[in-house]
């Protein structure tokens, strides 16, 4: 399976933060924001991936993550001339997904949960082996801030709306999707929504109109953060600097996952945190290739 990170779009409800910087480039806490993305197909084993941004953006995540080979993963990019929505993912990256499945993240988007690697892993499986799709639903308190999934009372999705004025439930999709490689012809015949884009919520339907939409619940043992507003960015900020603090594990931490993954070796791994000794991003690698050394 393939993975598009989405990392385009003005980011205009942060400004004036993101009037000549990428939402995703912006840190939380410690690391980019993209970093939290990325971290997610890594953990999903997913090491072929396409970036897509805006024109003036691209370069700049060119040269932040370069081809993916120091992490031992192979890195593309695409630019999006002019924000269409988020299915346009699947139209600009047709030729990168060459047949195959294909999972989508957003870039803003902040995932960390103990089960996370195991849930994605079913998604992955379940959509590698009978088609289809698979989505989340995950608590919120403001739904209408995102796309709403409704359950029967046998937990069966019956209903996907985008940004309801009147939320049918409190269960939000994150913007974590797998989809087998029909979503190509299917975001090619999304007509655009009023706002004139062509919403993946609108490929979602598609999906669950056809009895082939897989909507998983996360539980409340994970955490999925909202980037969306400056006091989201923060408390997402707070949220990594606390858990890190805590526990003394990093969050999304690329280089560590992609030695976990056995992407790259130890000794790789340790070469990438003596490039940022100065930081304690970089002593935590460093320290996490002295202790696992045989
Ligand atoms: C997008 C999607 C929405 C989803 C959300 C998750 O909304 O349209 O369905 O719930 O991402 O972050 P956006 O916030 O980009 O408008």
């Amino acid at each position: 399976m393939k993975g598009i990170i989405l990392a385009g779009g003005k980011g205009t409800r942060l400004y004036p933060n993101t009037i000549c910087v990428s939402k995703q480039l912006l840190p939380i806490y410690d690391k980019p924001l993209i970093y939290y993305s990325l971290s997610v197909l890594l953990l999903a084993g997913i090491k072929d991936i396409l970036i897509i941004s805006t024109p003036y953006d691209t370069p700049n995540y060119r040269k932040l993550l370069g081809d993916g080979s120091r992490i031992g993963i192979n890195i593309e990019y695409c630019v999006q001339e002019t924000p269409r929505g988020l299915a346009d993912a699947f139209i600009l990256g047709e030729e990168f997904i060459d047949g195959g499945s294909v999972c989508l993240v957003l870039g803003d988007n902040v995932f960390y949960g103990q089960h996370l690697s195991a849930l994605l892993i079913k998604a992955m499986n379940r959509v590698s082996t009978d088609g289809g799709a698979a989505v989340f639903g995950y608590l919120v308190k403001n739904p209408r801030e995102f796309g709403v999934v409704e359950f029967d009372k046998n937990n069966k999705a019956i209903s996907i709306e985008e940004k309801p004025v009147h939320p049918r439930s409190n269960y939000a999709v994150p913007g974590l999707y797998f989809y087998d490689n029909s979503v190509v012809e299917v975001a090619k015949n999304v007509k655009p929504s009023e706002r004139g884009e062509i919403e993946i919520t609108s490929v979602n339907n598609h999906y669950l109109e056809h009895g082939t939409l897989n909507v998983m619940v996360m539980g409340r043992g994970m955490s999925w953060l909202d980037t969306g507003s400056p006091k989201g960015m923060h408390k997402a900020s707070s949220f990594v600097k606390n858990v890190q603090e805590l526990q003394g594990f990093y969050i999304s931490c690329i280089e560590e996952i992609a030695w976990r993954r056995n992407f790259i070796t130890l000794e790789q791994m340790r070469s990438l945190g003596l490039e940022l000794a100065s930081t304690d991003y970089g002593k935590y690698i460093i320290s996490l290739a002295e202790e696992n050394k045989g």
